[in-house]
């Protein structure tokens, strides 16, 4: 049985009992918003950003959250408390709810809140030795069809594309837009470095990524960032390129297509954005309160 534990609307239940109707939106369509957020020692990175970001998505594709913001980081909270864990992985959502069987948003009367608080593990050691990544067939949904910075529960476009770096071999897709600039890989966003410069795209055809932003954070006065748009080409001659998000945390890259990247092991201005991001993420955020002192 997975560990932790779940929030399905104000009530909370051990992970194999959570439950949502088949008649979800959210399962029938892919209809509704997402989160990922990780705690490390017993404090939630960043929280009151993903919830920003969270009630940002919803209300791209009008989705009423029957709770305010205060109301839903409380619950989170309370959800990491008691499930005992002080490090994993908290999955936030919220479905447009039960409806009928016809894709009209109109006809689910309810949106449902759930929070899986858990564990996740992505890329084992490959913090450390590097990932191979393919350069996907596939390319980003275009922003004209749907915005990039809605995280719905629709990821078929990733999953396309990590299925295809697995098909492959590879840990990684890097996703191409319609245009042939790199957008970002499955479920994080791209940075390479070249000549002691990071360089990262903007987000108009990928996630605003949390990390990718902290990440700018931390290389300001140590190192120039530059964001701007390049091609494959540009990551082939790089000579570092690594990954960001909160699940895969900051992950090298030192293959791509079968191509090493600079040295084919991980550069050092990756090594120490990613010291720099460990210790960030180890030494700040939200306290957990204690399990008891959460009002149930
Ligand atoms: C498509 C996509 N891009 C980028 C990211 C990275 O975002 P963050 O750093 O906020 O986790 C994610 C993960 O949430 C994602 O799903």
């Amino acid at each position: 049985m997975p560990e932790g534990l779940v929030y399905v609307d104000g009530e909370f239940v051990k992970p194999n009992e959570a439950k949502i109707s088949v008649f979800d939106h959210g399962l029938l369509y892919g209809d509704g918003v997402f989160e990922g957020i990780r705690f490390y020692n017993g404090r939630i990175f960043k929280l009151g950003e993903h919830v920003d970001r969270l009630f940002a998505s919803a209300e791209k594709i009008g989705l009423p959250i029957p709770m305010t913001k205060e109301e839903f980081a409380t619950a989170v909270l309370r959800t990491t408390s008691k499930s005992g864990l002080k490090d994993g992985y908290l999955r936030p959502l919220v479905t447009r709810g039960a409806g009928d069987l016809g894709l009209d948003p109109r006809k689910s009367k309810r949106s449902s809140v759930v929070i899986i608080c858990s564990t996740i593990n992505l890329y084992g050691n490959k913090h450390e030795l590097g990932l191979k990544a393919i350069v996907a067939s596939v390319r980003r949904t275009p922003p004209s069809s749907l915005n990039p910075n809605i995280k719905s529960l629709n990821y078929l476009n990733n999953i396309l594309a990590k299925s295809e770096a697995n098909l492959k071999g590879a840990d990684e897709a890097i996703i191409l837009d319609i245009d042939g600039y790199v957008a970002e890989a499955s479920a994080d966003n791209i940075f390479a470095v070249k000549g002691g410069v990071v360089y990262t795209p903007p987000t108009t055809t990928n996630l605003v990524g949390i990390t990718r932003g902290t990440i700018l954070e931390l290389a300001k006065g140590h190192y120039e960032t530059r964001v701007e748009r390049f091609r494959v080409d540009f990551l082939l001659k790089a000579d570092e390129v690594f990954i960001t998000g909160t699940g895969g945390e900051v992950a090298p890259v030192v293959e791509l297509d079968d191509q090493k990247i600079g040295t084919g092991v991980p550069g050092p201005i990756t090594k120490d954005l990613q010291k720099r991001y460990f210790e960030l993420v180890r030494s700040t955020g939200v306290p957990i309160p204690p399990s008891g002192n959460n009002g149930h």
